[in-house]
């Protein structure tokens, strides 16, 4: 049997896979070497690599090979990027595509060996344990994301009432991702009970990405074997005197790859109110590869509606990574609150970057509608104490969502005082919701401040310097007037009195120095 016979397998014959091409024109023009010998793995391929839950996760690549060279192109979502150092001997498959992503170049290896008509795969992305997976032959138009669904016209739709001050909570992904399941998700229900959290406001427990199966033959979502029956689960939680959050993409995937909402809108909203949840976070993810960013809004619509007609009150958390100006436009989906940024992690640089660009947009937060600059990465390990109780401030100044990211069953007193400090909770909670504002900012010592209902005034003083330095401000810059005040530390929790017109306070490198200030007459 000579090498080729192998690779196309028995029943693949060079016919068939001039067929194959020829169905492909546009692949196949400018391959005049290709069409010589067209044997071999040439064509479309669907990779299948099991995620451990009873589901798979698709992806598509395109093979051109020629004699042991192979080229083509791997396709992510609507993006296509080209295979290099690819090659094929004695059944061995070898290919590599290189990422640019900002900064940073990452290569995944792809390896394989024919069998029979498939190809056993590993898929190594650099710097993570490789998967496993099973590549089978398949068409172009397979590879093709579907056509767009007709969008509702615009109008907008009514408030739902719900939130009316920024949500709190729990969700999974930041520490969890893929992990969770349905135990995770009771054990973070208790602890949230357990450990005081509930009492300080926090009350919502959202599952993100991967809980999904697929459909039943009506059409209707199922959880994987992690999550084997979410009615049960958000009984549980109810249980609990708590609230309990789904997650899915107006796409047909979600951002992990598992099945998502397209085409299953009304459906899929019925079915999350029978289960029984209170919040669904709807993140755009592969609607990227059908819609134009300027569909966003009748797209968001679509749920929105949808939500508004199932029959349960449901929080709408819209996550599209502030693309198309959200802020203007994601109160009349009826959201609740929109993503204003790409994805947190748990390094300063991240949080410090996203945190304080915020303060462009605070006019659009209002209360059952707020920015939402991602969940908090308090208690990962990532960051030192004074850079969470910056994290905590900021997000706290900016009445951001509060959703903690960690893992509740096991904080330390350090997170717990940082996650439960009431004082600052309070000014996130603010029910007058007033824009937070930048005053000073030299370099990267900023001071800001935020109205409160009672009269009084949240001033934070941030030291995004990597040392201690002291920082001040005028009282009138921050619209205090009073010649007494009541200046209270809201992390050292004690009041001072303080007089004149000017303040300053020594601040820790990347730290946060927080105060309630009053005016007395
Ligand atoms: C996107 C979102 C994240 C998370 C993941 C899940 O990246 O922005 O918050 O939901 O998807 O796949």
């Amino acid at each position: 049997m000579k090498p080729e016979d192998f690779i196309l397998g028995p029943r693949v014959t060079r016919r068939a896979a001039l067929r194959t091409l020829a169905a492909t024109p546009i692949l196949l023009m400018g391959a005049p070497a290709l069409a010589a010998d067209p044997a071999g793995l040439s064509g479309y391929w669907v990779l299948l690599a099991p995620n451990g839950d009873g589901t798979y996760r698709k992806s598509y690549f395109y093979l051109q090979q020629s004699g042991q060279t192979l080229t083509g192109k791997v396709m992510f979502g609507n993006r296509d990027l080209p295979i290099s150092n690819g090659s094929v001997q004695n059944g061995k498959v070898r290919f590599e595509v290189v990422i640019h992503y900002r900064t940073e170049t990452r290569r995944i290896n792809y390896t394989g060996q024919v069998n029979g008509e498939k190809i056993d795969m590993k898929v190594a992305f650099q710097g993570r344990s490789p998967r496993t997976g099973t590549a089978q032959r398949t068409t172009r138009e397979a590879t093709l994301p579907p056509k767009p669904l007709p969008l509702p016209e615009l109008r907008d739709l009514p408030d739902n009432g719900l939130v009316r001050t920024p949500p709190m909570g729990w969700n999974s992904w930041n520490k969890f991702a893929g992990r969770v399941d349905d135990q995770i998700v009771r054990s973070v229900a208790d602890a949230m009970v357990a450990s005081g959290m509930s009492k300080v406001g926090y009350e919502y427990i959202n599952i993100d990405d991967t809980w999904q199966g697929g459909r039943d033959s009506k059409g209707r979502i199922t959880g994987n074997k992690k999550f084997p029956d979410m009615k049960a689960l958000a009984d549980y939680v109810h249980s609990k005197g708590l609230k309990i959050g789904i997650y899915s993409s107006p796409g047909p995937l979600t951002c992990a790859g598992y099945e998502a909402s397209f085409g299953h809108e009304e459906q899929d909203a019925k079915t999350y109110a029978e289960w029984g949840f209170d919040y669904l976070k709807y993140d755009w993810c592969s609607a990227g590869n059908i819609y134009k960013d300027t569909d966003m809004r009748p797209v968001y619509q679509k749920m929105g509606e949808a939500l508004l007609n199932c029959g349960r009150p449901i929080v709408y958390s819209l996550c599209q990574y502030g693309r198309d100006d959200v802020w203007g436009w994601g109160a009349k989906v009826s959201g609740n609150l929109w993503r204003t940024t790409g994805d947190i992690n748990d390094h300063w640089e991240r949080m410090d970057d996203i945190g304080f660009r915020q303060f462009a947009i605070q006019h659009y937060v209002r209360p059952g509608h707020w920015n939402d600059p991602d969940m908090l990465e308090i208690g990962n390990g990532g960051m030192n104490s004074d850079e969470y109780r910056t994290h905590m401030s900021l997000w706290c100044l900016l009445a951001a969502p509060l959703l903690a990211g960690n893992d509740l069953s096991s904080m330390t007193e350090d997170t717990k005082s940082i996650l439960m400090n009431r004082e600052v909770i309070a000014i996130d909670q603010d029910p007058a919701a007033q824009p937070a504002q930048l005053v000073t900012y030299v370099g990267k010592l900023m001071v800001a401040y935020r109205k409160l209902h009672d009269g009084s005034t949240a001033v934070a003083f941030f030291n995004r310097t990597e040392k201690e330095d002291e920082i001040g401000v005028e009282w009138s810059a921050v619209g205090i007037e009073g010649k007494t005040l009541q200046a209270r530390d809201l992390w050292k929790h004690d009041t001072t009195e303080v007089s004149g017109h000017h303040y300053s306070t020594k601040v820790p490198a990347h730290g946060v120095v927080m105060l309630k200030v009053t005016e007395k007459m």
